[in-house]
């Protein structure tokens, strides 16, 4: 369907549009791609009504997604003066119960994130009212649907979605033709919010949110997706069937819509994922992998006993044509899996390594059975924690911790009243919290502290000893919010600091496009631009990335497997279960409630069936890694 957000969408560079899905879908290389692309579609919009001098009237959606457009939109009206005078905003949806006042409101969020720094007037921004009273709900809802009306409708919708397939706050279950109404959250949703609201029993069971009907009125509509945790929503969405059960399937039905998504998010879009199957295809030999690989999977045998017949049935005779026969491609995607795996992955001359942690647990949880394998194979290996990991720490830990300080005193300095009313102080700060406040400053230095000493058993236990540990704190992560600063040169030069100091031959770094917070993604970023600036120094280790607690790596992705024996596997157990503030409920587990030891076990166990299933020889466990290539 050629409309005119798909038009202008398919001549944006550094994106790639694909046909093959029932919304019109353009894939961006990076999440800021998209957030320009989507911005400048926005200022056009703006720019041609404030020329016609008529109101340009907008859909606004919150959550982490847009705030790229926002902060992109923001640049434009500071550098480019971007006139919003003109400009009518509508939000799609607060929580109910909500004070606006809240930090969890997105009344503050809209504020905070665009609001504030743009020339919108105060009369012309309309997000539903979390804090009105239960019986004047329906008639506040009826005023919203009119006021839009009033303007003539929305211009542009933008949208986010959810995993449960929402667009606004509507679940599974809203109809088509549904308005702005008072919703029960679905439970995904409200596991996803938990984060925001330090623990999900915080986060409310309703919100207000513009319907299905309300937001198909819009006459553009893009919806936008980022990250690999939406991969699979975006593919029901975008190219299943029209059901109630994904309210943004609905989107399917609208003249001119648009999905504007990255790679990440993309991933499981046929025409991604298994391009072979939608048309002809320019084969390279990542492609080729990744084809062979899928075909073992899809017709249950090794790779070396697939047969002509099965390329031929399963979309794949391209193949056969570009290489005349099946032997050389079977044996050559065969040979490239064996080639990588490795059992000294730092070869046998004693190395210097630096393993990234981004949070004090990701080294054990992720690489842990490798960095015991480089610390038994006598390599140098250093370990350096990007951030304390300090919100993810509940009170009843905090507390638990203080209990311990203050019968330590009393057992040692009985005299020391100061210090014990000091630790009463804190105790108490505790006990008047409400749910969901933010910690103060000190609470937050204890709650780091408790990450700090655990990440330093679970090194030792590792293998590796307190001296070789960096504590690095970067600033980024220091905003005592769930969300976090972009990255600064501030936060680069603290790890070019750490290269100089250890000139290591190898580092490991989380390349995670999944991490629910975009921590990862920074702490990854911090180390690739850091890199950048010492290699005019001569310092250029192997660059290695490791997935985060979330996600594996694909097979047809992984470059290096790291064979694990039953003892290894073990010994990593014991160095996770030293993140005791992490166990049994991690604060931020992601959409998984496995505890994160049998998640890293699962996982490797895994690797190493699937290793197995494509006649690769017989493992315990494998853990994967993948290079630096330019890209994460
Ligand atoms: C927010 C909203 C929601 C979000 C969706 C995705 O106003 O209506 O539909 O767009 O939950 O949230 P993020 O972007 O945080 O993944």
């Amino acid at each position: 369907m050629a409309t005119d957000i798909s038009r202008s969408a398919r001549i944006t560079p550094k994106s790639k549009f694909v046909r093959h899905t029932k919304v019109p879908t353009q894939i961006f290389e990076t999440s800021s791609d998209l957030a320009k692309f989507v911005a400048s579609v926005v200022a056009d919009l703006v720019r041609k009504k404030n020329e016609q001098n008529i109101p340009a009237v907008l859909g606004l959606p919150t959550g982490s997604t847009p705030l790229g457009v926002y902060r992109e939109l923001i640049r434009m009206h500071n550098e480019e003066g971007l006139d919003f005078s003109n400009v009518i905003t509508f939000n799609l949806d607060e929580y109910w119960p909500m004070d606006p006042d809240s930090i969890h409101s997105y009344h503050k969020f809209m504020h905070e994130n665009f609001f504030d720094h743009v020339n919108v007037k105060q009369e012309n921004i309309h997000i539903p009212r979390g804090d009105i009273a239960a019986e004047d709900v329906d008639i506040f809802c009826e005023e919203y649907e009119r006021l839009i009306e009033s303007y003539g409708g929305l211009d542009l919708q933008l949208l986010g979605i959810g995993r449960s397939g929402h667009i606004g706050f509507n679940e599974p279950g809203s109809a088509r033709n549904s308005l702005t109404r008072l919703v029960n959250l679905d439970p995904i949703t409200r596991r996803d919010a938990a984060s925001g609201f330090f623990g999900e029993d915080n986060v409310p069971h309703h919100a207000i949110t513009m319907g299905v009907g309300s937001i198909l009125s819009a006459k553009k509509i893009i919806i936008m997706a980022l990250g690999e945790h939406k991969a699979s929503v975006v593919k029901r969405a975008a190219e299943m069937e029209v059901t109630d059960e994904v309210s943004a399937s609905f989107l399917q039905t609208h003249a001119n819509s648009l999905f504007a998504v990255d790679s990440a998010a993309a991933a499981e879009l046929t025409a991604v994922k298994t391009p072979w199957i939608v048309g002809n295809i320019e084969w390279n030999s990542q492609l080729e992998k990744k084809a062979v690989i899928w075909l073992s999977n899809e017709v249950g045998k090794p790779l070396l006993k697939l047969e002509t017949d099965d390329f031929l049935h399963n979309h794949l005779h391209q193949l056969i044509h570009k290489y005349g026969s099946v032997a050389q491609i079977r044996q050559r995607v065969f040979d490239g899996l064996l080639e990588g795996i490795c059992t000294r992955p730092a070869g046998t001359e004693p190395q210097r390594v630096i393993v990234f942690s981004p949070h004090p647990d990701d080294d054990v949880i992720s690489m842990g059975g490798t960095l015991i394998t480089l610390a038994d194979q006598g390599h140098e290996v250093y370990i350096a924690y990007m951030t304390s990991g300090n919100i993810a720490v509940f009170d009843h830990d905090a507390l638990r911790h203080l209990d311990f300080v203050h019968e330590f005193h009393k057992l040692f300095h009985a005299d020391d009243t100061k210090v014990l009313s000091h630790i009463e102080a804190l105790k108490e700060s505790i006990a008047s919290k409400n749910a969901g406040d933010l910690d103060n400053a000190e609470m937050l230095g204890i709650k780091g502290l408790i990450r700090k000493t655990e990440a330093t058993a679970g090194a030792q236990a590792a293998g590796v000893p307190e001296e070789h540990l960096r504590f690095l704190d970067l600033p980024f992560y220091n905003t005592g919010q769930v969300s976090k600063k972009p990255i600064g040169e501030d936060d680069i030069a603290i790890v070019a600091d750490l290269l100089r100091e250890v000139r290591p031959h190898q580092i490991y770094v989380a390349g995670d496009l999944s991490d629910p917070h975009g921590t990862h993604r920074v702490c990854a970023e911090a180390v690739i631009n850091a890199v950048d600036v010492v290699k005019s120094e001569e310092i250029t280790p192997e660059f290695w990335m490791y997935r985060g607690a979330w996600e594996e790596y694909e097979p047809h992705e992984i470059e290096r497997a790291v064979p694990l024996s039953p003892e290894v596997v073990l010994r990593k157990r014991e160095a996770i279960f030293k993140h005791e503030s992490q166990k049994d409920s991690a604060f931020y587990p992601g959409s998984d409630k496995r505890e994160f030891w049998v998640r890293a076990e699962d996982r490797t166990r895994n690797t190493a069936k699937i290793y197995n299933q494509l006649g690769l020889p017989e493992y315990f466990a494998i853990e994967a890694f993948k290079q630096y290539h330019g890209e994460l």
